[in-house]
């Protein structure tokens, strides 16, 4: 089969579509998946330059992407009676599954729930590692703070990034915000209101321009969802009792035991230490610090198929390209190393779509 892999570290314009095996079966949780679409997130692309190897090593040659919509091909013994040789399905495929933007990928059925009805294959591809991710801190945030999120102030920067896009509308739509803001460069701003929906974002501070740090009241944000490392600058913004749930920050080496069981103790250490002194200056401002790492859940994705059908969340697909268009697979995974100039997710076409919609 065809699948975008790497042989060795590297940057995405050394990535490869190589001709492999199509995954087997081997454990009774498992089903094979024939892949319509998959989407690429920041991980994918910084785990293969080889970056964070001496914690996070992956066997070679690999497989890249972790997100997926597609078709059940195959079913282990223990897999659930809903998912049926034919069922259409959307997953974000545990690590040792990696390699979605394949023909064929292994999940689990614990990690993959049912594609919403109403999204084509690609738009269902954009939606499970960012969402996933969105709704664990969103739900972290309305359980911890006093009163849950409903009619609480919300910071949300990156608004048309893979995870932004979708805390946003959930802040809103879901957990009942009554404000939400956000930070979008200059040409983004105008696309937000048809991308979010109208109405979803309050404010959107023009972060090429102004500093959200010096426009933003002291201390009016309940809750903060950090996706571009700006937790510890944004201190003084968040109220008493607040909270701030970072994806972009370094995690703690503890929440890096199961992925990374390996990892040397002086790295595990030093994480564990950056980690207090960010926790220490957090509570200083009475505010509640954490760092997120997503975990894959049928569940979660199974509430978020939910909303969707409901019309209070749809995905944000920015470049759409096809397997076999390598130069633009390249060129939109390196604009997702970059961290710049994207918009929502970059999903990768692989085959022809039969059903379930097209793009
Ligand atoms: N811990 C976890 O489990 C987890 C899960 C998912 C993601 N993450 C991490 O969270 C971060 C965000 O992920 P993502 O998928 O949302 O990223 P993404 O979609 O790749 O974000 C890139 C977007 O952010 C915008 N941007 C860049 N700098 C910005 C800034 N200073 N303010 C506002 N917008 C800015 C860029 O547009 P412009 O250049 O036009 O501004 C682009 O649209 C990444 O570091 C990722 O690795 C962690």
């Amino acid at each position: 089969m065809r699948s975008l892999a790497i042989e060795k570290y590297c940057k995405p314009q050394d990535y490869e579509i190589l001709d492999l095996p199509v995954p087997e079966i081997k454990s009774a949780d498992e089903l094979l998946i024939k892949v319509h679409a998959g989407s690429i997130n920041p991980v994918d692309v910084k785990v293969a330059t080889g970056a964070m190897k001496t914690f996070w090593p992956v066997p070679m040659p690999l497989k890249l992407g972790h997100d997926l919509s597609g078709t059940v091909i195959a079913v282990g013994s223990d897999v659930p009676g809903h998912f049926k040789p034919g069922t259409e399905v959307y997953s974000r495929s545990p690590e040792y599954c990696s390699g979605t933007v394949s023909e064929y990928a292994l999940s689990t059925a614990s990690t993959t729930a049912l594609k919403p009805s109403s999204l084509s294959h690609i738009q269902a591809a954009a939606i499970p590692l960012a969402s996933l991710t969105a709704l664990q801190a969103l739900d972290a945030a309305d359980k911890n703070i006093d009163g849950g999120l409903k009619g609480k102030k919300v910071l949300i920067p990156g608004g048309l990034s893979g995870t932004g896009s979708i805390a946003i509308q959930l802040a809103k739509n879901v957990f009942g915000a009554s404000k939400v803001i956000t930070t979008l460069s200059t040409a983004k701003a105008a696309k937000a209101e048809s991308l979010l929906g109208e109405g979803v974002v309050d404010q959107i501070i023009d972060y090429t321009k102004n500093d959200m740090a010096a426009v933003i009241p002291r201390g009016s944000v309940d809750f903060m969802f950090d996706t571009m490392g700006q937790a510890l600058a944004s201190l003084h913004l968040i109220k008493k009792g607040g909270m701030i749930v970072s994806v972009s920050s370094l995690p703690f080496g503890s929440d890096l035991k199961d992925l990374a069981p390996n990892m040397p103790a002086i790295i595990r250490w030093t994480l564990n230490s950056i980690g207090a002194v960010s926790k220490y200056r957090a509570r200083r401002y009475g505010v509640d610090y954490s760092c997120l790492f997503m975990r894959p859940s049928a569940a979660d994705l199974t509430r978020l198929s939910g909303w969707i059908e409901e019309g209070k969340l749809k995905p944000v697909v920015g470049r759409v390209t096809g397997l076999e268009n390598l130069k633009e697979i390249r060129e939109g995974c390196e604009e997702v190393l970059s961290g710049k100039g994207g918009t929502g997710k970059f999903v990768i076409k692989i085959g022809a779509i039969s059903h379930g919609g097209g793009a």
